[in-house]
């Protein structure tokens, strides 16, 4: 079995993280995940830390698996950090500079703190400031993008510099990707693009039908969704810039916010739900350049059992041929 720094820390059985994805990565999908031997996400941006408790509560009693929460800095509420610690595994940042005060919050709610970064400096800091694991992005990555180098570069700078658990994340989509970032010595590959394509992922059926059809090529680093979140560059399926730019400014879609319906405005960054009403596909569709490996929809479950068994079965076939090679 594929045991890791990652796996032995978390109480997880494969170095697989799905990733927090706003709207997407519902309590379903953690818990489905979890239950897979993975670490399961949940994103539940918005939502007052009174709720945010009992969705953790009822995620806790719906799988024994380690599940985290994750959090969004520009839209962070201390609140939902303090009683996110006493009762997810844990709870992890992205997108901006780590904050000490914020990883010792964590820390004495009794989780694991870790942050999402986007270039060495930035994983430096995060270690620094008392994360017990980073995942680093490369500019592969789908949704919003920290960094502005790939994946594999940062990787190998990164792992020579930090000395916690390094979760890889960017541009993977299949157990040959796993297999990679583990081979370069990560503990663990986190994804989001792929698990867009499961049953219990909260994206619209239009935008998973959009990202089964792309290709690698068809995703963009934009700025373009900057409505409530500006200056922010994030990875998106290009058609959905182009079918934007095609409708007139205003209100495009209807999201749903427990009973209330929100106007979604054009180019604003939520990306659409399952129960968003309007024109989907010119909404933010974040994919990274994995959206071409990702080709059809899957239990969740069915995803982390292919990309755990997959890269245990490459890695060991890999070995041999590499000391083969070695002693030719
Ligand atoms: C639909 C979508 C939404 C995302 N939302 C978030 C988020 O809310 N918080 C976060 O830390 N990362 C978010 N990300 C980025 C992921 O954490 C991760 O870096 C990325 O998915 C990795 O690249 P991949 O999509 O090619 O697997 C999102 C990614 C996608 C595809």
């Amino acid at each position: 079995m594929l045991r890791t720094a990652f796996t032995e820390l978390v109480g997880c059985q494969v170095p697989i993280q799905q990733a927090g994805m706003g709207g997407v990565a519902t309590p379903e999908l953690a818990a489905a995940v979890a239950d897979a031997g993975g670490l399961g996400m949940v994103s539940l941006v918005f939502m007052p830390a009174g709720e945010v408790a009992a969705v953790l509560d009822g995620l806790a009693a719906r799988t024994a698996g380690p599940v985290g929460l994750n959090v969004l800095m520009p839209f962070l509420d201390r609140d939902v950090v303090a009683v996110a610690a006493s009762r997810v595994r844990v709870v992890e940042f992205f997108y901006a500079d780590p904050d000490p005060a914020l990883i010792s919050l964590v820390h004495d709610g009794g989780a694991l703190a870790a942050w999402q970064v986007g270039s060495l400096a930035e994983a430096r800091a995060a270690t620094e400031a008392g994360c017990d694991f980073i995942v680093v992005q490369g500019a592969e990555a789908g949704g919003h993008v920290r960094g502005q180098v790939s994946l594999l570069p940062l990787l190998e700078s990164v792992l020579g510099a930090v000395d916690v658990p390094v979760v890889a994340a960017g541009g993977i989509a299949t157990a040959r990707g796993v297999a990679a970032v583990l081979a370069a010595g990560a503990a663990g590959a986190r994804l989001g693009t792929r698990f867009v394509a499961t049953p219990e992922a909260g994206a619209h059926p239009a935008y998973v039908e959009a990202l089964l059809r792309a290709s690698a090529a068809d995703t963009v680093l934009t700025t373009a969704f900057s409505g409530m979140w500006p200056d922010a560059p994030h990875r998106v399926l290009r058609s959905c810039i182009e079918a934007a730019e095609a409708l007139p400014d205003g209100v495009v879609a209807q999201m749903s916010f427990g009973t209330t319906q929100v106007p979604v405005p054009r180019f604003a960054v939520p990306c659409p739900t399952r129960d968003t009403s309007g024109a989907i596909e010119a909404m933010a569709l974040y994919a990274g350049e994995s959206a071409g490996a990702v080709t059809q929809v899957m239990p969740a479950a069915d995803v982390v059992r292919e990309l755990a068994e997959g890269a245990e079965r490459l890695l060991r076939a890999a070995l041999p041929s590499v000391l083969l090679q070695g002693t030719e």
